[in-house]
């Protein structure tokens, strides 16, 4: 994406910018005039690292730390945000935590995929719309998945289910928030080469899916940074309450 849109003057948090499409839309925004405050929670050191490259660019920035999974930590977050002025909430942080059969699934491993997955993006965007709604307005954008309207891959089920909800969250909130100048929309990315298919995936899994996809490749984390940035644009202004697929014409 070219230097054409520009976030001078707004603040926007993305969570689980450590990595992946977190990363790239962080370095994004802050290389385009926004503040941004960098979210992780393992890897302080490669959050460290975007914060450099953004301030290395001449942007603004700081980090902050929370683990999803928990609602001590999603709550730990929400209050970092006090009195703070979002413009634009990027939910990303996402995991499938670990692949489990559904027989072997723990009422505590759904508790944690479903709090990373979608309840911290509910709370983080209640922390931040009341501000928003006052301004008359602000951007969210959901990071979903394709495993939203397939179900996911095997041992995925928990993941898929809660993101299957949060692309129905980003119709509702989308709903209730337009009247309010507020636009939410939600990018659903295919298979993305990131850290997340180094934990999760293997050659024969990535293979089939090139092979199922047109564009016979995988996505980068900059082509879905690049549509998430669009969704919070001028450019995209009657745009809200969707879905978009990111993902070389697999379905
Ligand atoms: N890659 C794909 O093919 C693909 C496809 C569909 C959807 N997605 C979604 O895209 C989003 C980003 O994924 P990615 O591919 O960029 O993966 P990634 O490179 O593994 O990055 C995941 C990010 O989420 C954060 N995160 C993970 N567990 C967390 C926790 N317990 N608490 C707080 N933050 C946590 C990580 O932070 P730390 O590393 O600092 O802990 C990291 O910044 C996720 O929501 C994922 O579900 C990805």
């Amino acid at each position: 994406m070219d230097n054409v849109i520009n976030f001078g003057g707004m603040t926007a948090l993305i969570t689980g910018a450590s990595s992946g499409i977190g990363a790239a839309s962080a370095t994004a925004f802050g290389t385009r005039g926004a503040r941004v405050l960098i979210h992780y929670n393992r890897q302080e050191s490669e959050a460290q690292r975007i914060l450099e490259r953004v301030r290395g660019a001449g942007g603004q920035g700081e980090l902050l730390r929370a683990d999803l999974t928990t609602m001590d930590g999603v709550r730990s977050l929400v209050r970092a945000l006090a009195g703070r002025r979002i413009d634009i909430l990027v939910n990303n942080a996402g995991s499938l935590i670990q692949r489990t059969p559904v027989l072997n699934f723990t009422e505590e491993l759904w508790e944690q995929v479903l709090t990373l997955n979608l309840t911290s993006a509910f709370f983080l965007a209640k922390a931040v719309l009341a501000g928003m709604v006052e301004r008359k307005s602000g951007f969210v954008v959901n990071v979903s998945s394709v495993a939203a309207r397939n179900g996911g891959g095997l041992g995925a089920l928990a993941y898929a289910s809660a993101k299957g909800a949060l692309s129905t969250m980003t119709m509702g909130l989308a709903k209730e928030f337009a009247p309010f100048g507020i636009r939410v929309n939600a990018v659903s990315p295919g298979t993305i080469d990131t850290k997340y298919h180094r934990n999760f995936s293997n050659d024969q899994i990535l293979n089939a899916v090139k092979a199922a996809t047109p564009m016979a490749r995988l996505g980068t984390a900059e082509e879905v940074a690049d549509v998430i940035l669009f969704l919070c644009s001028h450019e995209a202004r009657f745009i809200q309450g969707q879905v978009i697929e990111v993902n070389g014409g697999f379905s």
